[in-house]
């Protein structure tokens, strides 16, 4: 039976009874419009966890103005359906004034990789993000923290939030899960267009692109515009971010392989219409 709790004394409520029997929690913190991406983390928390709490609540302090707040998609009948397959114990739905009541006035800043890229874009996203996910975990107190690969930069900004904040928590990420053509599961492909979504596995195309020609030995440059051509031969609509290759956990540009001693992720985004899409995939150099 899935248990639903709307505020936070409800959710400390139940788990303090689930701490008692000395259970383990696993967290999976959601923004909803749930796909298998999302449903993937929740087997991985099932697996390794022996309760399992979900939060679905789509943030607004992580868009900035003019963003996609409002039309994000919001589809909480078919979310709790795919909870309640899974077998979740508690789904957590708070409302913004429960997690920002009035008066509201901390955040927390992670230095260094929030300022590039999905930071330097969307500023103050991250903030917004460490600062929720800060939050939510206070109230969870999970064991594990279950988030996915896809979004790399948010991965890595949550680590080293953990790691600065000494918080007593483990953090499994799970692997991208993708559609036949390779397109990584996004809530935000709901909102692609005919013509975006067909050209849409571009990001998947150009990653591969740039791992097979790291493989073959080229340079990072040569390697990176290898992948913006590809890209730009499928996406002729959609517009490019950026394509880079840069270090997994500072998000620092790896300007070249020699003497890299961490591993490197190769990462994309790019706009297709209205709609950014993110993608990013892990090589050993
Ligand atoms: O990845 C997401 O869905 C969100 O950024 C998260 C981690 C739930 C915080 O709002």
């Amino acid at each position: 039976m899935m248990k639903t709790v709307h505020s936070n004394a409800e959710l400390r409520e139940e788990l303090a009874f689930v701490r008692s029997q000395g259970r383990t929690i696993g967290f999976v913190p959601t923004m909803g419009a749930l796909h298998e991406g999302h449903r993937s983390l929740v087997r991985l928390s099932k697996q390794q966890t022996d309760v399992t709490v979900v939060s679905i609540f789509v943030n607004p302090t992580q868009f900035a103005q003019g963003e996609d707040f409002d039309r994000y998609p919001r589809t909480l009948e078919s979310d709790a359906k795919i909870l309640l397959e899974e077998k979740v114990e508690l789904l957590f739905l708070p409302d913004a004034a429960e997690m920002y009541p009035k008066g509201f006035a901390t955040s927390v800043h992670v230095s260094g990789v929030t300022e590039l890229y999905e930071g330097a874009i969307r500023p103050g996203h991250f903030d917004g993000v460490a600062t929720v996910v800060y939050l939510l975990m206070h109230e969870v107190e999970p064991t594990i923290l279950f988030l996915g690969q896809k979004d790399a930069q948010q991965v890595a900004v949550l680590k080293r939030m953990v790691q600065d904040l000494r918080l007593p928590v483990m953090i499994t990420v799970g692997e991208t899960v993708r559609e036949g053509r390779g397109l990584a599961l996004s809530s935000r492909n709901r909102m692609l267009d005919e013509e975006a979504l067909s050209e849409s596995d571009a990001l998947y195309a150009a990653l591969q692109t740039v791992r097979n020609r790291v493989f073959l030995g080229d340079d990072p440059e040569a390697a990176k515009r290898a992948g913006i051509a590809k890209f730009e031969r499928i996406a002729t609509h959609g517009k490019l971010d950026y394509l880079d290759i840069v270090h997994s956990e500072t998000f620092q540009s790896v300007p070249s392989f020699e003497r890299v001693g961490a591993p490197v992720t190769i990462i994309i985004a790019a706009r297709f219409g209205s709609t950014r899409l993110i993608d990013n995939m892990k090589i050993d150099t």
